[in-house]
């Protein structure tokens, strides 16, 4: 739990750090002669020279020699001209500041917050992207080295320097850390080794996740599943030794079971690509091809701790895709949940499969919405790179509000098109109503489209995921491995909705 604290003046300050904002013009801040009487003028000259950076993400430390006995050392965080820093790019700066706090191992320290006064950023929203900031900036991926005894570093308590209403701002902070911890949680089950991560330990997890929030869950296991007719999950999971899941979680916000938002979520635990099998190079990182399936759970952790006026049901469709005498084998026709058949032209299209499943369960389940996501296709990244999260709909107001959401938080979501010529090629099959893998030009709006087959016609979202779920390099919020993505937008996109209905 962090705790957070008010220090009125600088004198009154009482940790060894204290993290400060510089623009380009620091006399317009509020407070800023305070600062300098209380640190003394050579401040002003270091602005000047540039020896304090004021560019924005840019930072500087330096020791503290005052009469305040407590503190040791400043960080100065440049913020350029206020007048263009959005509310991202604040984001992404503490982002970097979580990052130093780790470097620092500063468990305890002040944030001066009107020093990062940009308009139209309040106060509020600084106290709130400071904590989704630096707590995602702080994150380290789970190591298993043997050598290591270091102590590890976390944020205990936060001090605000301000004239602020301190509650409002706990408040705030209280929120961003919120998401934060939901997003690090995601990140670490993408992280997570295949064979500690199977579809039966991740039904562990989301037991514990629908314990802690009272939350009814329910974890169908392979006999289920069979005794459902799931064909697409379980044709998918019939090279494993390892135990199929589907994962269903209900939060209920209103006192009748109506007009649910249902996100669905891509669990694979490790693709091999099956018969149709990866090649080695492409194969090392398809641990994380659960992305979807952590995003959901992330975002069903931030509504379970800010209970939205709206109801949610998740599921999550899991197992790994691998090889046997059994397994799964191009040409094989299977039959889904739902009834339809598909012909099988590749194995490495199981996300699809198991996504159509959990589709079909999830309308059954009440879900009136559907978002489904999902590590889906190599052809999105071919389509929009590493940053962006490729997206279909047949709703386009659905779509709007989504987009709306995912401005706020930053992560950034383009809509392909999905036509009915693209429909009619996936229906193309001799032997069964759809096929699996129509081709590898624009395959992105197949992967989607053949989820679009088991949606029909409730308002519905598809995202894919494979290029923005795992980050090859670190960047500003977080190290190279799992991002979490989606699991803010997923929640703040349910967040929005409750508001509009209440
Ligand atoms: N899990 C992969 C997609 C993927 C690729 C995720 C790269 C993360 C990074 C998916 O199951 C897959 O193998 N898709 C195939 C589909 C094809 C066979 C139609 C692909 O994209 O190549
Ligand atoms: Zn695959
Ligand atoms: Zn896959």
């Amino acid at each position: 739990m962090k705790i957070v604290k008010e220090a009125k003046t600088f004198q009154q300050v009482n940790t060894e750090l204290l993290i400060v904002g510089v623009q380009k013009n620091c006399d317009h801040i509020q407070g800023w002669n305070d600062f300098v009487s209380f640190y003394g003028e050579s401040i002003e000259e270091w602005i000047r020279s540039g020896d304090i950076d004021t560019e924005r993400k840019k930072m500087t430390r330096i020791p503290y020699t005052g009469d305040n006995g407590q503190l040791k050392r400043v960080l100065f965080v440049g913020l350029g001209d206020t007048k263009t820093l959005t509310e991202n790019e604040l984001r992404e700066t503490f982002g970097l500041v979580g990052n130093q706090l780790r470097a620092l191992k500063a468990n305890e320290f002040t944030i001066w917050l009107e020093s990062f006064t940009a308009s139209p950023i309040d106060e509020n929203d600084i106290a709130f992207l400071f904590a989704e900031g630096t707590g995602m900036g702080f994150y380290q991926v789970p190591n298993y080295k043997t050598s290591s005894n270091e102590v590890d570093a976390y944020l205990d308590a936060v001090h605000f320097v301000t004239n602020a209403d301190i509650d409002e701002i706990a408040a705030s902070y209280k929120v961003g850390s919120v998401y934060a911890d939901a997003v690090n949680e995601a990140r670490t089950l993408v992280n997570l080794p295949p064979n500690l991560l199977t579809a039966t330990e991740l039904g562990h997890y989301a037991q514990q996740l629908a314990k802690k929030y009272n939350f009814e869950v329910e974890i169908l296991t392979k006999q289920e599943l069979e005794e459902l007719g799931m064909g697409g999950i379980l044709s998918v999971n019939k090279g494993s030794v390892e135990e199929p899941r589907l994962i269903t979680i209900k939060y209920q916000a209103t006192e009748k079971w109506e007009d649910a938002i249902g996100l669905v979520g891509k669990g694979v635990t490790y693709d091999t690509g099956g018969y149709s099998i990866k090649p080695k190079t492409g194969m090392v990182g398809m641990k994380g091809d659960m992305g979807g399936a952590a995003a959901v759970l992330g975002a069903m952790q931030i509504i379970g701790e800010v209970r939205p006026d709206k109801n949610v049901v998740a599921v999550i469709g899991s197992t790994d895709n691998m090889i046997s005498g059994d397994a799964l084998k191009p040409d094989d026709v299977i039959t889904m949940y739902s009834g339809k058949t598909v012909e099988v032209l590749n194995t490495d299209a199981e996300g699809r499969l198991v996504l159509a499943d959990a589709v079909t369960y999830a309308k059954q389940q009440g879900a009136t919405t559907l978002i489904d996501v999902a590590t889906l296709t190599g052809g999105v990244i071919t389509a929009l790179g590493y940053d962006k999260t490729g997206a279909l709909t047949n709703n386009e107001a659905l779509f709007d509000a989504f987009i709306e959401a995912s401005i706020e938080t930053g992560e950034f979501v383009w809509g392909m098109p999905l036509t009915e010529k693209d429909k009619k090629r996936i229906r193309k099959s001799d032997v069964a109503d759809l096929n699996n893998s129509p081709g590898s030009d624009g395959h992105m709006i197949f992967g989607g489209g053949f989820v679009g087959e088991f949606v029909e016609n409730t308002p519905w979202i598809h995202l894919d995921i494979a290029g923005t779920s795992d980050a090859a390099n670190a960047y500003d919020l977080g190290p190279k491995g799992g991002t979490g993505v989606m699991v803010r937008t997923l929640a703040t996109f349910v967040e929005r909705l409750g508001e509009q209905d209440s």
